[in-house]
């Protein structure tokens, strides 16, 4: 398995562009079986995760087709034309889901077009659970009949779907998306309560729209559906990955450097730039970018809870982890999206950080530095976030399994090398125990 090697202790400078959002370019994609018109995505990055789906749809009778990488000085954003003329077939595998748990996007799209659906249950991950029933809620209030045999979901709506209220008891962003996107072609109309509120979620309305969907309260818990017979096509751009803006602000902090986030949007990043400007870390939004610089200033210890959308998201808990380990004084991280995520934890220990857990909150400690080490990534932010010690540390930090990053982080090495950093990847040797 290939590694990545970093030399810590050069401050960033320069420009890294923000590729298309993973989180928001997945149910996109999905999107295109609601139609037998193309769905033309811009914007996309180049990820594992990218590529499984569109294993996937391709799999079910989705037509992909790739018109080149629309280059606007550097930054590569794929486009794809996604068609599905006609489904030849509506069985999500095992072994397709088991390796990107949003395929389970597929079974409200494909009862909406098809009125059934095969989906094998995603199981878990390093995370967490993941358990599905929120889903399997919200669409059986829109009138599915769903049983589990063997590992999947059998899924059926002979007479179609009917709109109705769908109160989540809990925050999901992806029951959302699915019940969403079920809705759209559901007869009469269907009201989302307790909707998740991410900006991705937005994304996917405005396209849905832009098919011809009728959605009200975009951006808000409540959303509303009036159904609609079919959807067209469209041409939509993904936003930019919040995420990877979020991740380079903790790389031009924990470096002392200086980066402009070009394409990066202010407005999904708030409670992390929030965050970044009580350590004392300079953020302000330019003309087409994001800039974030730390010269000389001291990292304050700030506390983070992670919440669901507008709050501190959960996917940035790891990177800004990193951050507060080079802190002055104890900030106090808490983690209340997902019962395991703190894997981070012990790799960044080796590394010198002093961090006590204790259920769901993290104290971490500052220390002066941290030392390079062999870490070992478990799951895609976790692994980020020691590649960002390893760019702060002093000396050397090998970051193994680094095909965690792949899924959600295009081009993270050119991107660095760009700004100054000293990082290598390292292709496995091949033989055993590589
Ligand atoms: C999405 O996952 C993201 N993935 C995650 O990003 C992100 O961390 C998460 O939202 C929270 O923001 C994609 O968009 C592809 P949830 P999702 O449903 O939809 C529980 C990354 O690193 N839950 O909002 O799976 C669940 O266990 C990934 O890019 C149920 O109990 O998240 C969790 O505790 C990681 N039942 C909480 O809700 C359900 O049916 C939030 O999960 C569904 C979820």
């Amino acid at each position: 398995m290939d590694r990545i090697r970093i030399t810590g202790g050069v401050p960033l400078e320069g420009d890294i562009p923000i590729s298309g959002a993973k989180n928001a370019a997945l149910p996109l994609m999905v999107a295109s079986l609601l139609t037998d018109e193309p769905l033309r995505l811009s914007n996309l990055p180049h990820l594992v995760d990218i590529s499984t789906l569109a294993n996937l749809l391709t799999s079910l009778g989705v037509d992909i087709v790739m018109e080149g990488d629309a280059d606007d000085g550097g930054h590569i954003g794929r486009v794809l034309t996604l068609t599905c003329g006609a489904l030849s077939g509506t069985t999500a595998p095992y072994d397709l889901v088991r390796r990107m748990r949003a395929s389970i996007l597929v079974l409200g799209p494909l009862l909406a077009r098809a009125g059934r659906a095969r989906v094998s249950l995603p199981g878990g991950c390093a995370i967490g659970t993941r358990p599905v029933d929120l889903h399997l809620a919200g669409l059986t209030e829109l009138g599915a009949e769903l049983d589990l045999t063997d590992g999947y979901i059998e899924a059926r709506a002979p007479r179609g779907l009917k709109g109705s209220v769908v109160r989540f008891p809990k925050v999901s962003v992806g029951a959302t998306e699915n019940v969403l996107m079920a809705a759209t072609l559901a007869e009469g109309e269907t009201v989302l309560e307790n909707a998740a509120r991410e900006p991705e979620i937005g994304d996917l309305a405005n396209c849905l729209v832009a098919m011809g969907a009728r959605i009200d309260g975009v951006g808000t818990d409540r959303l509303v559906v009036a159904g609609v017979p079919r959807l067209s096509g469209a041409r939509y751009r993904v936003m930019p990955d919040r995420v990877e803006t979020g991740t380079f602000a903790v790389a031009a902090a924990i470096t002392g450097g200086d980066l402009t986030l070009r394409h990066a949007d202010a407005g999904p990043v708030g409670a992390v730039t929030e965050v970044m400007e009580r350590a004392g870390v300079e953020v302000t939004a330019e003309t087409g970018g994001l800039r974030v610089r730390r010269d000389g200033a001291g990292i304050a210890a700030v506390d983070v809870t992670t919440q669901p959308y507008p709050g501190f998201p959960t996917d940035m808990q790891a990177q800004v982890m990193a951050l507060m380990a080079f802190g002055d004084g104890a900030a106090v991280i808490t983690e209340t999206i997902f019962e395991n995520r703190f894997m981070h934890v012990p790799e960044l220990a080796r590394m010198g950080a002093d961090i006590t857990v204790t259920g769901s909150a993290a104290t971490v400690r500052g220390v002066p530095e941290l030392k390079g080490a062999p870490v070992m990534a478990t799951d895609l932010r976790a692994s980020v976030s020691l590649v960002l010690a390893g760019l702060a540390a002093t000396g050397d930090t090998l970051v193994s399994r680094v095909y965690h990053l792949d899924r959600g982080y295009e081009r993270l090495v050119p991107k660095l090398v760009a700004c100054g950093a000293r990082i290598e990847r390292i292709p496995a040797r091949g033989e055993a125990g590589a």
